[in-house]
């Protein structure tokens, strides 16, 4: 190459870099989206009403509630007339250790395109996506027709599944602006899904906590990859001070981000607090889920 077509190269590769980035990037505004995640922790008679400890976004209102009792995925639909936003929002798995353990790398095709996903995800979604859809319809042709932002949320397992509603809220509704925002999400499909959450997506932040085992899983070996543009909240240092986030490059693997932290350190314990928040407040589970669980106690008793 020639001493211009270098410069052009990296012109180029910075313009990609670019315009992947974190647009404006907002601590207070994060912590929203944040407590939208944890809010999906807490019990449907907390968030009916919007009292429970996650729920500060005044203004919200639920819609309801979405379960699917094959995957054990629960979360749920809402909006805010204040801003015309809609929340659509997913709890990660109840044990995260055996999720782990079970993390496997199937994929699936989407529809009839080149894009590849993780088959679990994409069930858990498929599961939900029936109630999602028909809820956040209700809500822009009757409930609040004049909410545009459609504001796609998870931790988890729900990371993963707000990504792929936001795609197809994005699909279905053209006059809305679809955003995700997510914590600790796990690599969700290939190269052709980033590209296309890229061009159907208004804002996707991903925010990773300093060394959180799931943004490494599944490997990128096994053909999957992340999206942009990752916030990397790293834990104090050594001495007790707090780090600054770091706004990782749009390439969606910032080599000096969450990628920099060798699989000998990758850690569970970091996936469970986020900003400094832990997700501890509420840990609702399902009737029909806890019914079996308490069969499965008095059958091992
Ligand atoms: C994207 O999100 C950030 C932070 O959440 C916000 O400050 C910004 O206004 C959003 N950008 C657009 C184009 O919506
Ligand atoms: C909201 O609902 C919960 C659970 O049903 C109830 O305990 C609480 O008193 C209600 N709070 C308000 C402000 O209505
Ligand atoms: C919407 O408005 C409420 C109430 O003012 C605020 O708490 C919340 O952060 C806003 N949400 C977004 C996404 O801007
Ligand atoms: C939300 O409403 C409560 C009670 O009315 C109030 O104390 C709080 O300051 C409000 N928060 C915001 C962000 O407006
Ligand atoms: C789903 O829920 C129904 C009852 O609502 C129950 O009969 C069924 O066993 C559940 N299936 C699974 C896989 O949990
Ligand atoms: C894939 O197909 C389903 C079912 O027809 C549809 O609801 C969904 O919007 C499609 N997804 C995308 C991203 O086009
Ligand atoms: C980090 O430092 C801040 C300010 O010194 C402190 O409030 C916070 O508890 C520390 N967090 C951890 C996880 O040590
Ligand atoms: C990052 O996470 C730690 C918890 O480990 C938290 O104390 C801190 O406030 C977060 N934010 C920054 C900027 O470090």
């Amino acid at each position: 190459m020639t001493r211009a077509q270098v410069g052009l190269a990296a012109a180029l590769l910075a313009l990609l870099a670019l315009s992947g980035s974190v647009v404006g990037f907002s601590e207070q505004v994060h912590r929203g989206y944040l407590a939208h995640s944890w809010a999906a922790y807490c019990p449907p008679e907390q968030l009916a009403n919007w009292s429970c400890y996650w729920c500060q976004d005044n203004g919200t209102r639920l819609v309801d509630t979405v379960y699917d009792n094959r995957s054990r995925l629960y979360g749920y639909v809402a909006y805010n007339p204040i801003n015309s936003t809609i929340i659509v929002s997913f709890r990660g798995s109840s044990n995260v250790a055996n999720w782990l353990y079970d993390f496997d790398t199937i994929r699936v095709t989407l529809n009839d395109t080149d894009v590849h996903l993780h088959a679990g995800f994409y069930a858990a979604w498929t599961g939900v996506r029936g109630q999602v859809n028909s809820m956040v319809a209700h809500v822009v042709m009757t409930l609040c027709p004049t909410c545009n932002r459609i504001i796609n949320v998870g931790h988890s397992l729900g990371a993963a599944v707000a990504g792929l509603s936001s795609l197809e809220l994005a699909v279905a509704l053209p006059h809305c602006q679809s955003e995700l925002h997510t914590f600790g999400m796990p690599r969700t499909g290939d190269v052709n899904y980033v590209a296309m959450a890229r061009r159907m997506l208004s804002n996707i932040t991903r925010m990773v906590h300093q060394a959180d085992i799931v943004p490494h899983l599944p490997p990128q070996e096994f053909g999957f990859a992340h999206l942009p543009a990752e916030v990397w909240n790293l834990s104090n240092n050594t001495a007790g001070i707090p780090q600054k986030y770091v706004l990782c490059d749009g390439s969606g693997e910032d080599p000096g981000c969450s990628d920099s932290v060798p699989f000998w350190d990758w850690s569970a314990s970091n996936h469970d607090t986020y900003m400094g928040l832990p997700d501890s407040q509420c840990n609702y589970v399902h009737a029909t889920h806890q019914a079996e669980l308490e069969a499965l106690k008095r059958s091992m008793a």
